[in-house]
């Protein structure tokens, strides 16, 4: 018996560092999402030509498109060390100020879910992103004064899953507003090949194009999907991946033929059957599929959107004609529509 399997860690810290691991380090490693890219390349090669820092960047899209990775990418490519921290953890103002005086010249610190910031430590960033500058209170009551620090030139970069939620003067501070989006099914091919690599998992081209278009056009997901489907091959097959595994191993792990999961189908299945449609709230939905809204909201609905099986109407959710069709129920001839309830 080998050593790690009498003090197993726990599974989320092992798939944690794979995750880290599968993560593109430079732009080029970096596949789909061409437009970003292309700025990017831009604005970083000016950057670097005037040796400056680049402008502060705003990155927005659904959980596991790339964020965090495209932080990473453009500290690597600026050569700079990144400074990684999030909306919730920074819950007073001299939290904020603790890491901005500590940062370099020309370093990049990203904040995670920045739509998440209090309104205290938001208004201390704004002057330091377009100045450079850091207003401290020190003391307390009429003693109070207030001093102002110079910081080093640094690049913000912030990443939210909600952009309607970022207030206006923070965004208009970011030099680049860029949105993530989904990937295209060939996208995720390329990027389960590039993580099988690294993996060292063998699959033919036709394995990972059955585990990228069942991926949600989530890159994260693809590479959840990958490890799943790889557990299989080893457990039942000889640890190769063809489609067939792809396909029995996808199945086993209640992964569909569209790629929705459990929840995807428990959402669908309660809008349909409990609610005749819709329109449903989401909090109402959510608590029926025992799930937070949020989760609801930022994890599963943009995709079943994006797919056309719900639409969001004024007054709730409400399932689509494919949505029926895809749990093989008869949609009923007095459903709600979306047109119908636009009016
Ligand atoms: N364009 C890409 N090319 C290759 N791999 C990618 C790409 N985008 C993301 N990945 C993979 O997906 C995983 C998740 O990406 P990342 O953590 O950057 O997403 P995120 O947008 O920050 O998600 P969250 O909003 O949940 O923080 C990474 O480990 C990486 O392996
Ligand atoms: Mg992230």
């Amino acid at each position: 018996m080998r050593d790690e399997y009498l003090e197993p860690a726990p599974v989320s810290e092992i798939e944690q560092s794979d995750e880290a691991g599968l993560r593109p380090r430079h732009l080029a490693e970096f596949v789909g999402q061409r437009e970003l890219k292309e700025h990017l390349t831009i604005v970083l090669e000016a950057a670097k030509r005037r040796g400056q820092p680049a402008d502060h960047l705003l990155l927005a899209g659904p959980p596991g498109l790339g964020k965090t990775s495209m932080a990473g990418i453009v500290a690597a490519e600026m050569n700079v060390h990144l400074h990684i921290t999030s909306g919730p953890a920074l819950e007073r103002a001299g939290d904020l100020a603790a890491i901005l005086t500590k940062l370099d010249e020309g370093e990049v610190l990203f904040i995670d879910e920045i739509h998440r910031l209090s309104r205290a430590v938001e208004e201390i960033l704004y002057p330091a992103m377009e100045d450079f500058q850091l207003d401290i209170v020190v003391g307390k009551g009429p003693a109070a004064s207030s001093i102002r620090l110079t910081l080093p030139k640094f690049t913000l970069i912030g990443a939210t899953t909600r952009t309607g939620m970022i207030t206006g003067p923070l965004r208009d501070r970011f030099g680049l507003v860029a949105r993530l989006d989904y990937y295209a099914d060939d996208e995720l091919q390329a990027i389960v090949l590039r993580a099988a690599g690294i993996l060292r998992v063998t699959i033919d081209t036709d394995g990972a194009w059955e585990i990228a278009r069942r991926s949600r056009g989530t890159p994260r997901i693809a590479n959840r999907l990958l490890r799943r489907v790889r557990d299989y091959a080893e457990v039942r097959g000889d640890g190769t991946i063809n489609e067939a595994t792809a396909q029995a191993g996808l199945k086993l792990f209640g992964v569909d033929g569209r790629g929705l999961d459990k929840v995807d189908r428990a959402i669908l299945t309660a809008m349909c059957r409990q609610f005749g449609g819709g329109p449903v709230g989401l909090t109402t939905l959510a608590i029926s599929v025992g799930e937070q809204p949020e989760t609801v909201e930022d994890m599963y609905e943009p995709f079943l959107i994006q797919q056309g099986m719900i639409a969001r109407t004024p007054r709730g959710r409400i399932a689509m004609p494919s949505a029926w069709a895809h749990l093989g129920l008869a949609m009923p001839a007095d459903t709600n529509t979306a047109a119908s309830l636009f009016e």
